[in-house]
């Protein structure tokens, strides 16, 4: 595999896990491989089981690998879960240059220092996300490129998460034979194909309903603010169909797959179909406003559990651009339209424009490439820019991956 010209992402959710492959084309990416396995190993978005959980990953990449007829040596790998915490940093560095200019070199130099605090040891830094930059005293400033100044400072968040949950993602895909080119926190790198740059300023939750857990971000003034996580998804909607039509957990997902309706009023009285019921070779018939009645009260509770967590973040009258929702979940028919009036506000799903993965479930693998892509145009940039690299810092996981210290886009 050439370097450089592919970008892989994996995807490690509850129930699957998921690899694209991206082909670089100047500064932009086309997905030109996707392979998915079913995710065995993993708990409401964690690893609760490392063996089946690399060999998931193992399916997903030769599947992945025998579309394009290539060789995946590594990948970026998004990374999730309730560890995931925010802490605020600040840092202060000189600015070097004689002609007083703001470079590349400063900014880095200034985010190394923000990372410079004390963590708990069971903690690790993910990533270090800018809010704003103060150029000698002068607030408000996002881009300091190119402007003059003597003091340099970053008002700035740590996204630190659990050191034993990074530990398992990596060690799985390195089981699995795949380097880890990098880790990327998932509604970071989501954020990337789902937000615009104006929802992003003026407000927005990001919301990801997956398999086993929805998680709620929340971007404001253009960066991240909050992030957290709900143990509920598709897979409560799935277990309340089959105690509810007395069926096979497996039948259930069939089901809601091909006949599942979010809301009661949107569904059909003539959409009909026939399950065998546990215990007996019956087939007893349904309509899909039966299996509505089901399902709706469910993802009302998942939708209402999303406003009290924004209501928690401080944000619930305080998202000029409302909700956007992706995860497999957002496929059913009249997601959207509920979550709409349970949430109370605008509200939009996030599809991938590429072909082959335009679907709700794919924003999070396509987003942590267009998010690797933005820092590899970054290094480029930077390597142009300067010629001696920034001494890195610290032990850990992290250590090891090169863009980790400016992975702040
Ligand atoms: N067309 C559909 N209609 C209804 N539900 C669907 C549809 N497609 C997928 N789902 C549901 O979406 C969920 C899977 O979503 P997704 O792939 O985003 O989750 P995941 O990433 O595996 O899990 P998590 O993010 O929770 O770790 C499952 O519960 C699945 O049943
Ligand atoms: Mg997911």
């Amino acid at each position: 595999m050439a370097k450089g010209e592919y970008i892989v992402s994996l995807d490690i959710g509850t129930s699957k896990v998921r690899a694209i492959i991206g082909e670089l084309n100047g500064n932009s990416i086309n997905v030109i491989g996707v392979g998915s396995a079913e995710g065995e190993g993993i708990r409401h978005g964690a690893i609760v089981d490392i063996d089946q959980t690399v060999q998931s990953i193992r399916e997903a990449v030769d599947h992945a690998e025998r579309m394009v007829g290539i060789h995946i040596a590594s990948a970026y790998v998004g990374i999730s879960g309730n560890h995931i915490e925010l802490q605020s940093s600040h840092g202060v560095v000189a600015v070097s240059s004689q002609d007083r200019e703001i470079g590349e070199e400063d900014i880095d130099r200034v985010l190394q220092q923000a990372r410079v605090v004390a963590l708990k040891p069971e903690r690790e830094i993910i990533d270090v996300v800018a809010k704003e930059y103060i150029v000698d005293g002068l607030r408000g400033i996002m881009d300091p490129r190119g402007m003059l100044g003597v003091r340099l400072e970053v008002d700035a968040y740590l996204i630190t998460g659990s050191r034993t949950a990074i530990h398992n993602v990596v060690r799985c895909v390195e089981r699995a034979g795949i380097e880890v080119a990098n880790l990327v926190l998932l509604p970071m790198a989501a954020s990337t194909v789902a937000l615009s740059a104006d929802e992003r300023k003026l407000g927005v939750a990001l919301v990801d309903v997956g398999a086993g857990a929805t998680s709620v971000t929340v971007f404001e003034h253009g960066v991240m603010v909050g992030t957290s996580i709900i143990p509920m998804g598709g897979d409560y909607v799935t277990h309340d169909i089959a105690i509810g039509l007395r069926t096979q957990t497996a039948t259930a997902e069939q089901v809601k797959i091909r006949h599942g309706c979010a809301s009661v009023d949107a569904a059909s009285d003539a959409e009909r179909f026939q399950i065998p019921r546990i215990g007996s070779h019956q087939e007893v018939e349904y309509t899909q406003y039966d299996l509505a009645t089901i399902i709706e009260p469910r993802m009302q509770e998942i939708f209402s559990l999303v406003r009290k967590e924004i209501e928690k973040m401080g944000y619930l009258h305080d998202l000029p651009s409302g909700y956007v929702l992706h995860g497999g979940v957002m496929s059913m028919q009249a997601a959207g339209e509920l979550a709409a009036a349970e949430l109370q506000a605008p509200v939009r799903v996030a599809v991938p424009e590429f072909l082959g993965v335009r679907d709700p479930s794919f924003v999070n693998g396509v987003g942590i490439i267009s998010h690797a892509l933005r820092s590899q145009v970054r290094i480029t940039q930077l390597e142009t820019v300067t010629t001696s690299r920034p001494v890195k810092t610290g032990g850990g996981v992290f250590a090891r991956f090169k863009d980790w210290l400016r992975d702040f886009i």
